[in-house]
Order: C-alpha cells, then sequence, then structure tokens
C-alpha cells in the first residue's frame, strides 16, 4: 500500500482554497460586516474566559468551511491523537512527542515503550516542589548558612525563553524577595551584570539545559561556579549553590553537580515545548508549587479542549487554519502578536522559538522540497509601544501583517485609569486595522484635498482578537498551550516535522571550528571562503592591535 500523501498543493481542498482566494481577494471587512449584522457573534468562540474574535479576518463562512476542509484531509486529528498517545511523530530524531504528559492531569496512563511515564512525571513535580518550598522557607541555605534570595537560571532557547516568560507574567504571583534572574547569553555582559550586585553566599544557580552540552550554558555556568569559588573557595560549596535541570545525568555528574540536585526530564520533551517539565524549576521557585500547578492546569485544560472540541469551536484549529490562509494564499510572510499586557512583554519572543524553530522548515516528512509556505516570521511587542513605532507600516504600509491582539479585561495593578485608556487603545486598534478611514469620511471632515491620500487608512488588515478575564497561571497555561497545537497542526497542514531542530547545527559546527582559529597563537591557516577568512583576520589583527 502507498502512504505517501498527495502534494499538498495538489489536494482538491487545496485547489478549492486558491480557486477562492481568486473570487475573495476584493472583499473588504466593510462590506462583510455591513452585509451580516450577526457576523462579530458568529465569528467569535470561547473556551472558558478566553475568548477569541476572528471576525476581522478576511474569512466568509465559505472561507472557513473550505479550510475545514483542508484541514479534515490532511486528517489533524488523527495526527493529533498520534501525538497525545506517544507515537514516534518526531521521525527524524526517533522520539516520541509527549510535552501535553508533563500537565496531564488526570494521570491517565501514557505509554512510551510499554513503560507508563507519569509515575516519572509526578516523581519530579514533587521531588521540584518540595525543593522549591524548601528554598522558599529558608530551610534549604547557602554554604555559609544563608537562606538563598536570587535564583539565577543560566540556559538559553527552551532553557531559558519558557521560564523567563511565565516569570514575567506571572510576577504579581512570585514572592518578592527571591530575584530571579536569566542569563543566556554567552556575550559575558549578560553573566556579569547579573551578578554584579548579588551575594554568592545567598545566590543560587539554576543550570539548565537537556543535552548540558551547549556551549553558552555551559561557558556560562563554569565561570558562575568560578564567581562562587573565588569568594566561597571551597569545591563543596558548588552542591549548595548549583542545580541542574537535565536528560543528561553523566555531564551533570562530571560538572560536579550532585544527582540529588538534578532535576530530570526527557528526551520526549522538546526544549521549546518544555516548561512543564523541570525546566519550569526557576518558575516554581518564584511563584511557587500551587500557583505552578494551576498554570499545569491551565495547560491541561487546554489540551482536552483540544482534544475534545469540535472543529468549528477548536481554538488552536482555528488559530492555525487562518494563519494558513494569509501565508500560503494571501502571501502574507510574517505575523504579529501583540500582548496588551506589560506583563506579556516576553510572549513574543517565547513565541518566535515555539514556531520558527518547529515550523521553519523546507523539506516534507518525504524528503520532498516544499512547494509551498511553511512557517511566517512571528514577531511583535507589547502594546501600546508597538503603536508608536511599528504600527504605522501595519496600518498604512504596503505589506500585510496579521496579528492577534491579546489583552485581559481585569488588571493586576488598578491605578487609576491605565488598564481603560490601555483597553481603549487594544480595541481602537483592531477596529482601526478592520476598518480604516475612507477619503469620503475625511472629506466629510474638511481635510484638504491634497492630504486625502496620505489620511486615508485603507482598512482590511486582518487581526485575531484573544481577550481574557485576567493574567492568572491558569489562563498562562492555556494561552500557551493555545499557540503549541496552533503550531502543531500548522506543521501537520505543511507536512514538516514540527518537533526537530536540524536547522541550527551547522552554524554550532562552524564556530567550533572557528573558535581555535581566533585562540591560535600563530596565524592558523584558513580554508573558509574569501569572506569568512577575511573577517577572522581583520579580528585577529584587531585583538592584537588591542594587547
Ligand atoms: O538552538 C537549538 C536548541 O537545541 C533549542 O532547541 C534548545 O531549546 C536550545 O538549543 C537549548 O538546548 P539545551 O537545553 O540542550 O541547552
Amino acid at each position: 500500500m502507498n502512504d505517501t500523501p498527495p502534494l499538498l498543493n495538489t489536494r482538491p481542498e487545496w485547489l478549492a482554497l486558491e480557486a477562492h482566494y481568486r473570487q475573495s481577494a476584493r472583499l473588504h471587512l466593510r462590506d462583510l460586516f455591513a452585509a451580516d449584522p450577526r457576523r462579530a457573534e458568529k465569528f467569535t468562540v470561547t473556551a472558558e474566559d478566553l475568548l477569541l474574535d476572528y471576525s476581522k479576518n478576511l474569512v466568509t463562512e465559505e472561507t472557513m468551511r473550505l479550510l475545514h476542509d483542508l484541514a479534515a484531509a490532511v486528517e489533524w486529528e488523527k495526527a493529533r491523537d498520534a501525538m497525545f498517545s506517544g507515537k514516534i511523530i518526531n521521525r527524524t530524531e526517533q522520539r516520541a512527542v509527549l510535552h501535553t504528559a508533563l500537565r496531564n492531569r488526570n494521570n491517565r496512563p501514557v505509554l512510551v515503550g510499554g513503560h507508563d511515564i507519569m509515575p516519572d512525571v509526578n516523581r519530579v513535580l514533587a521531588k521540584m516542589a518540595d525543593f522549591a518550598n524548601a528554598v522558599r522557607d529558608g530551610s534549604w541555605h547557602g554554604y555559609t548558612g544563608k537562606p538563598v534570595v536570587n535564583i539565577v537560571n543560566i540556559g538559553i532557547g527552551g532553557s531559558d525563553l519558557g521560564p523567563a516568560m511565565a516569570c514575567e507574567a506571572l510576577r504579581p504571583y512570585a514572592r518578592h524577595e527571591l530575584k530571579t534572574y536569566f542569563v543566556s547569553n554567552i556575550h559575558a555582559a549578560h553573566l556579569s551584570e547579573a551578578l554584579r550586585d548579588l551575594r554568592p553566599e545567598e545566590t543560587l544557580f539554576i543550570v539548565t539545559s537537556k543535552t548540558f552540552t551547549t556551549q553558552e550554558t555551559m561557558t556560562n555556568a563554569r565561570t558562575a561556579r568560578e564567581w562562587l569559588l573565588y569568594t566561597l573557595k571551597d569545591r563543596e560549596a558548588v552542591a549548595r549553590h548549583f542545580v541542574a535541570v537535565s536528560t543528561n545525568a553523566r555531564e551533570v555528574a562530571a560538572f560536579g553537580i550532585a544527582p540529588d540536585n538534578m532535576f530530570e526530564f526527557w528526551d520526549w520533551v522538546g526544549g521549546r515545548y518544555s516548561l512543564c517539565s523541570a525546566v519550569g524549576l526557576a518558575l516554581m521557585l518564584a511563584i511557587g508549587p500551587e500557583y505552578f500547578t494551576e498554570m499545569l492546569k491551565g495547560f491541561h485544560a487546554m489540551d482536552r479542549h483540544f482534544q475534545e472540541a469540535p472543529a468549528e469551536g477548536n481554538l488552536p484549529l482555528l488559530l492555525a487554519m487562518l494563519g494558513v490562509w494569509y501565508n500560503n494564499f494571501f502571501g502574507a510572510q510574517s505575523h504579529a502578536i501583540l500582548p496588551y499586557n506589560q506583563y506579556l512583554s516576553r510572549f513574543p519572543a517565547y513565541l518566535q522559538q515555539a514556531d520558527m524553530e518547529s515550523n521553519g522548515k523546507s523539506i516534507d516528512q518525504q524528503g520532498r522540497r516544499v512547494a509551498w509556505q511553511t512557517g511566517p516570521i512571528i514577531w511583535g511587542e507589547p502594546g501600546t509601544n508597538g503603536q508608536h513605532a511599528f504600527y504605522q507600516l501595519l496600518h498604512q504600509g504596503t505589506k500585510l501583517v496579521p496579528a492577534d491582539f491579546i489583552g485581559c479585561c481585569r488588571p493586576h495593578c488598578p491605578t487609576g485609569d491605565h488598564h481603560d485608556k490601555l483597553m481603549a487603545n487594544f480595541f481602537a486598534q483592531t477596529a482601526a486595522l478592520a476598518f480604516g478611514r475612507t477619503q469620503e469620511e475625511l472629506r466629510a471632515a474638511g481635510t484638504p484635498e491634497e492630504l486625502l491620500p496620505h489620511k486615508t487608512f485603507e482598512g482590511n488588515r486582518p487581526t485575531n482578537t484573544i481577550l481574557a478575564e485576567d493574567l492568572n497561571p491558569h489562563l498562562l497555561g492555556r494561552l500557551i498551550a493555545l499557540y503549541e497545537h496552533k503550531i502543531f497542526v500548522q506543521g501537520v497542514i505543511w507536512n514538516v516535522y514540527s518537533f526537530d531542530q536540524w536547522g541550527v547545527q551547522l552554524g554550532k559546527e562552524l564556530a567550533g571550528c572557528i573558535l581555535p582559529e581566533l585562540q591560535a597563537a600563530a596565524d592558523p591557516e584558513l580554508r573558509h571562503d574569501a569572506s569568512t577568512n577575511a573577517l577572522i583576520r581583520h579580528y585577529r589583527l584587531a585583538q592584537h592591535r588591542g594587547l
């Protein structure tokens, strides 16, 4: 039996969407809303207090039907079930993909190679909770007997972005006497600026690395260990000030971290999907095990929604299909994430890795080069800052940039009328992007003729509005899982492997080859291309001039 799927762009459902696009390219949101007073209602779905209004998209009911047909044709539900049940869906690395097991709050067995992984998941969560409680109540103390007041997470990519983003998002739930710092960049400034005002005897380092071989993390961890030992002078101190989060027990031990101080996770957890694993340890220390569990419950609630909600009301599926509509038919190159919440300031950066490392691929699951666009460029900044920076282009530029506006109804800082003003902007922007301002309206308002073209807003710029009651741990879990599953469905539609990341290897290998050339005492023989050779020589000369 031949189980090679047809090329995506030859599927009848794809061709139907292409034909539909040609007919609907001239639609305007002004007309769509005028023609249907119930449009907003029809295109709004909820999951608990999380509301998605996708009515300001360039879609009709027919578009949605055709997109659903495409999703059904690629059997997204079968793919979803394969992931949740632990099938080896990350085939290029021969791994299951089970971040959903990390927050499987109903504890139903999840089998990997016939072994139920839930007892391991719960054991590590319990160990994390014991440790977090001990640090938070002061019963875990440093080498000199002082309690820990600074937590420094050393990690990069998925071992940094998740806990860093979530610590910021849940800052109102954090213990303020415990300060958390995140060091990722190998630029020494990142570590030295973080440590500048810290006292080693009050500082706990969490070295977070799935592989425990990542150059940036291991270099920063070794420098941090030297910094600690410079003051505390005794190697025994490392055991009280360093813990590790990793899958690699051997390398952790080689670094000098005691096995008891290692929090393990497993190869079926992808780095960018690892916040619910021990990678979330810094977050648990900051907010405590109870709020961490609330966040896990939020993740689980969205996992259940993704598994159980009918397709028409399935939030991750809807976001995925709308993204495909713009990416593949309108030719949109990027997608903006615009949280109207300062606490979500790192959310766009977090989603950059989640999305771009997952779906930034150009080879399909059968090893063929794709003839369609895959993952978009993800970017964004919190509102209202973005309004005073790049929104000009969103409103009047030549590029189509679909955007997600994310906001909350209730503030954490009920200071004056800040929140109402923030949210007035939130609602205003999606309306302005959708409906614009016509020449007739400008003329009626007395705008001089020569300024009419400049002051016109075409509108018809698509947005999703994602609105929740307030930003709490449960919501954060749901929000992250919403995007995880959106990314998953898009990967299924584009027929790429979303859970490997071979594209990061080549640069790492070349850096490994160039490093000794930068450090060699005598001029090394360089065998790169002419540009790279010249740049290395220039660097070496500049280094010598600085001696
Ligand atoms: O940049 C590639 C990558 O492998 C990411 O996927 C990962 O999150 C990051 O490096 C860090 O890896 P590790 O946790 O093994 O240090």
